[in-house]
């Protein structure tokens, strides 16, 4: 008897660590040709403190060293070394099968409209070759900078490994990443409709710079401290007068526009710390409910799909559902893919992609002048 042709899934390490800097995420994944990718195993290893306080001061700086960036990189790049070894003793997997590692880097600053006219320019810490050393696999990295040289966003990426992930098969769905920031991406079930998918505002990252000011701890777990507050409405409706938020897509943003002093500035002074919490997570939701009123949905009734940390604040996503009313949210572990897992999924879908030299970007979502293959290779 014949023995049926298999296509053999090959193995990609996507390595993600985000706004939120709360760790590397470090995902192995199946990828085989005509079937979505799977997801096989996963390792966190969260973000030591003397990392996270000294990324967190180069985000904010006004001058920074450059043996301050060399250190911040070098301390990262052993972190996600640590991770992806991790990983794969953690699953009996060898470094040679491995085809490829997509790193992501850490985010520093993302200027995609540049600064007072300047150039645009998006920076992501990372050191590639040395991690191609310490892992013994080849390395992809750099994705966002051939988007913004060819006129894009830079951000988000995610939307086109949605679209490969979710399909456009099952009805009109939208895919909602709840990370330091919050994008959403609209799959429409027409494969002629293009993808639409932008940043919808803050998610995490002001949740947490608000809860660490008061609290010993990084982030409010469940979002039980907001859920003691009351919405602070006069402070909430200072916060959306955010030019950001009333800016039609391709848009992205960081930490640059978002932070805790951005937050004090319209502050009084007299409102209760919860309260300003509880308003924070009002503010992330009624951003998302916007965005959902900018896409051009052919009915109310709409597949949610929620992913990153903040799918597992259930005070944020109870006041989701409350925004949305209409919105069926489904979990994406449904498919294999716990909620925490698909931001790094991503990116080592967009490694396979680069070693295949095939597009990784939606220029529909980044507003780029075309499709481009993303990221350099730096093979062992
Ligand atoms: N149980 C939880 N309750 C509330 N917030 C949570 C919970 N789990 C995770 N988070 C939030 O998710 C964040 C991490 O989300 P993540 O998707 O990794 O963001 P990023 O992509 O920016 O790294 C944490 O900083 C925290 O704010
Ligand atoms: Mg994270």
């Amino acid at each position: 008897m014949k023995t049926p042709h298999l296509t053999l899934p090959s193995y990609y390490i996507g390595l993600m660590s985000g706004t939120s800097l709360d760790g590397i995420d470090a995902a192995l994944v199946a990828i085989a040709p005509d079937s979505p990718p799977r997801l096989i195993a996963t390792h966190v290893l969260a973000m030591p403190h003397a990392l996270h306080n000294l990324l967190l001061t180069l985000c904010h700086a006004e001058r920074v060293s450059f043996a301050e960036l060399a250190e911040a990189e070098s301390a990262f790049c052993k972190l996600q070394a640590d991770a992806v070894k991790a990983l794969l003793t953690q699953e009996g997997v060898t470094a040679e099968q491995v085809h490829a590692i997509g790193s992501h880097g850490q985010t520093i600053e993302h200027a995609p409209s540049g600064h007072h006219g300047g150039p645009a320019y998006t920076l992501q810490l990372d050191n590639p070759s040395l991690l191609a050393e310490l892992t013994g696999c080849t390395v992809v990295a750099d994705f966002r900078r051939r988007d913004l040289a060819a006129g894009g966003q830079a951000a988000p990426l995610a939307p086109a490994f949605h679209q490969a992930l979710f399909g456009r098969q099952n009805g009109e769905q939208l895919v909602l990443n709840l990370g330091g920031f919050a994008n959403l991406t609209w799959l429409p079930s027409d494969t002629n409709i293009s993808v639409m998918g932008f940043d919808t505002g803050p998610a995490n990252v002001l949740l947490d710079a608000w809860f660490a000011k008061h609290h010993n701890g990084r982030f409010d777990l469940d979002g039980a401290w907001a859920a003691g507050g009351q919405v602070d409405q006069a402070l909430l409706s200072r916060l959306l007068n955010e030019p950001f938020f009333h800016q039609p897509p391709p848009r992205s943003t960081g930490r640059e526009r978002f932070h805790l002093a951005w937050l004090e500035k319209q502050l009084t002074g007299h409102e209760m710390p919860n309260d300003v919490q509880a308003t924070l997570a009002e503010l992330t939701a009624i951003s998302v409910a916007q965005g959902v009123q900018q896409l051009p949905l052919s009915h109310n009734d709409i597949t949610l799909m929620a992913c990153g940390g903040g799918a597992n604040n259930t005070y944020l996503m109870a006041r989701l559902a409350a925004q949305l009313p209409n919105a069926i949210f489904k979990s994406p572990a449904d498919i294999g893919w716990p909620e925490d897992w698909i931001e790094a999924g991503a990116f080592a879908w967009l490694a396979h992609q680069r070693l295949h030299n095939q597009p990784g970007n939606l220029p529909s979502v980044t507003g780029a002048s075309g499709q481009r293959v993303l990221g350099g290779i730096y093979a062992h």
